[in-house]
């Protein structure tokens, strides 16, 4: 099986300047020394509590952050250092951003951002098409997107995502703050993304929304990987996904 993703020992620390001392400075270790990879066509989820440090993994993964040490590679890839071998055969969406343009159509936002990869006219129109079928916005996509429902404009993120023709796909909390329906919808375009054979890798909040999409999963506490394995390897002995990762949560207390 190809590993899209190959993580190694992958370690991210911040400084940040303390408030009250002007020179103090306290060292973040945002990703502690994690190691996982990812297989070509997965659905792999990245999960852990507020500040646990997924953002900063996915930051990495996309070549938009530098590790302070450890081995990155996507696509076979350094994500520093090889980042423009990876660019373009991936993208990613970071969830509760404002990516789209409300005053444009959800036809006219894709135009716009297929300008950006050396597309032809007739090429343009036909994936764009394709996408708006894939995402359920084909009957509103020449509506403005300021007249969409907050799924809606979820969903043109994600046609956004898909107009380099990924091969993998980097969801930051895709489904953060949608309604059921609408949470639901998107995790049903998820599987078709697989279903074409892409590789999707997100993080969430939601569990039981993990245990149903994801494929395989690990869970990062506090920088470092406290469970990895399918949705059942991690649950084990416990009733629920929920009940297993709170007592991994728990167990990891400092
Ligand atoms: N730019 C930054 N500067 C300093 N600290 C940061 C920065 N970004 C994130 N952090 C810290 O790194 C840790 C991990 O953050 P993050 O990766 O955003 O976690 P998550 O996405 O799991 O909520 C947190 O303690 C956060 O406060
Ligand atoms: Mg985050």
């Amino acid at each position: 099986m190809e590993q899209v993703i190959e993580v190694q020992a992958l370690r991210r620390e911040y400084v940040r300047q303390t408030r009250l001392f002007r020179s103090g400075k306290k060292v973040v270790k945002a990703v502690d020394g994690i190691s996982f990879s990812v297989a070509r066509g997965e659905i792999f989820g990245l999960l852990g509590q507020n500040g646990a440090g997924k953002t900063t993994t996915i930051k990495m993964l996309t070549t938009l952050l530098a590790p302070s040490s450890g081995e990155c590679r996507v696509l076979g890839y350094r994500s520093f250092g090889e980042e423009k071998k990876i660019r373009p055969r991936i993208n990613f969406i970071f969830g509760g951003e404002m990516g789209v343009y409300r005053r444009l159509s959800a036809r006219d936002n894709l135009h716009y951002f297929s300008n950006l990869y050396l597309l032809s006219r007739a090429e343009q129109a036909k994936r764009i098409d394709a996408i708006l079928k894939l995402v359920d916005l084909a009957d509103r996509a020449d509506d403005l997107a300021e007249t969409y429902s907050k799924g809606m404009i979820q969903r043109l993120q994600i046609a956004r995502g898909l107009i380099n023709n990924p091969e993998i796909l980097f969801m930051d909390e895709p489904t953060v703050g949608l309604d059921p329906l609408g949470a639901r919808m998107l995790r049903d375009i998820i599987r078709r993304l697989r279903e074409e054979g892409r590789t999707v890798l997100l993080t969430t909040h939601y569990l039981a929304e993990a245990e149903e999409l994801c494929d395989r999963m690990v869970i990062i506490n506090r920088g470092k990987l406290v469970a990895g394995g399918t949705p059942a390897q991690i649950k084990g002995d416990c009733a629920t996904l929920e009940d297993a990762y709170v007592r991994l949560i728990e167990e990891d207390k400092p």
